[in-house]
């Protein structure tokens, strides 16, 4: 049976994960979380990796949400254990310290919008749609989706996305700050590349704090987050990475960072 997700490394210190399921429109199985959950952790603790990327297989779907077909046999006990492993992927993949870009070949709708809103970055091809479509099938959206697409594109926009489950194309979507680039498919992932390539080039330390940072931050009081910010810098100061990029300046050469 072929793997459900797929990791390469594209490039140095990128890693792809795609979703392996075309026939099924890329949706959320049990066995391709599990598998989602094995790619997820073994990032978190790869410091080789410095940038992640996440897209469908196929032209068409980047993922149709939680899997319908497997749902439909399901008792009440093992549907909440499903969607709660759903939400703790997409947690966790939001939870990585290095930054992720949504690599959108496709479709994206209930949870597999919700994946993409646990992204740090959006990228889609102009094909491309979007929705937050569980009203429209009795639920609500029960992955983040509530919580990070009013966060994204505001509370008003949220709520009638939601309650319509109107799904939106690329350019749209791009308007209402849902995704920050839409390119054409043939060149998705190289624009995904070369975000990612710029990424790689800075330090890491100092870039899973960024991370952290706003992430933290984005839900608090300003106060609390300035406390946050001035914390995360404080990890950076005693970083050999730090003393290079001041050497480096000096001696007028791009900085090497190591990650320390
Ligand atoms: N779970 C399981 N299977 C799914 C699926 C899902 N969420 N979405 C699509 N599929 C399956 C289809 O049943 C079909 O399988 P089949 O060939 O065995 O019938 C296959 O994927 C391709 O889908 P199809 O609808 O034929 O392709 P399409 O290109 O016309 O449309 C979608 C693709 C994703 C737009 C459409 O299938 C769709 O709207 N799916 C529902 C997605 C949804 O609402 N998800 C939210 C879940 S909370």
């Amino acid at each position: 049976m072929d793997k459900a997700v797929v990791v390469s490394t594209v490039a140095n210190g990128i890693t792809l994960i795609t979703l392996n399921r075309p026939e099924a429109a890329n949706a959320l199985s049990i066995q391709m979380l599990s598998e989602l959950r094995e790619a997820i952790a073994a990032c978190k603790f790869d410091s080789s990796v410095r940038c992640v990327l996440i897209t469908g297989a196929g032209e068409k779907i980047f993922c149709a949400g939680a899997d319908l077909k497997e749902r439909a046999g399901m008792d009440l006990s093992q549907v909440r254990k499903t969607v709660s492993l759903i939400r703790e992927s997409i947690n966790e993949l939001e939870a990585l310290p290095q930054p992720v870009i949504a690599v959108l070949n496709g479709v994206a709708l209930g949870g597999g919008m919700e994946l993409a809103l646990a992204c740090d970055i959006r990228i889609a091809s102009e094909t491309a749609k979007f929705g937050l479509t569980e009203t429209s099938l009795g639920i609500i959206p029960g992955a983040g989706g509530t919580q990070r697409l009013p966060r994204l594109v505001g509370k008003g926009r949220a709520k009638e996305l939601i309650f319509t489950a109107r799904r939106v194309d690329a350019r749209e979507a791009q308007e209402i700050g849902l995704i920050e680039y839409v390119t054409p498919a043939d060149s998705l992932l190289d624009k995904a590349l070369s975000i990612a390539n710029q990424i790689v080039l800075n330090a890491p330390i100092a870039i899973a704090q960024a991370k952290f940072s706003i992430d933290k931050g984005m839900n608090v009081d300003l106060s609390t987050g300035l406390s946050i910010e001035q914390n995360a810098y404080e990890l950076t100061i005693p970083t050999k990475d730090r003393l290079e990029g001041i050497q480096a300046f000096k001696e007028k050469r791009p900085p090497v960072f190591i990650g320390k």
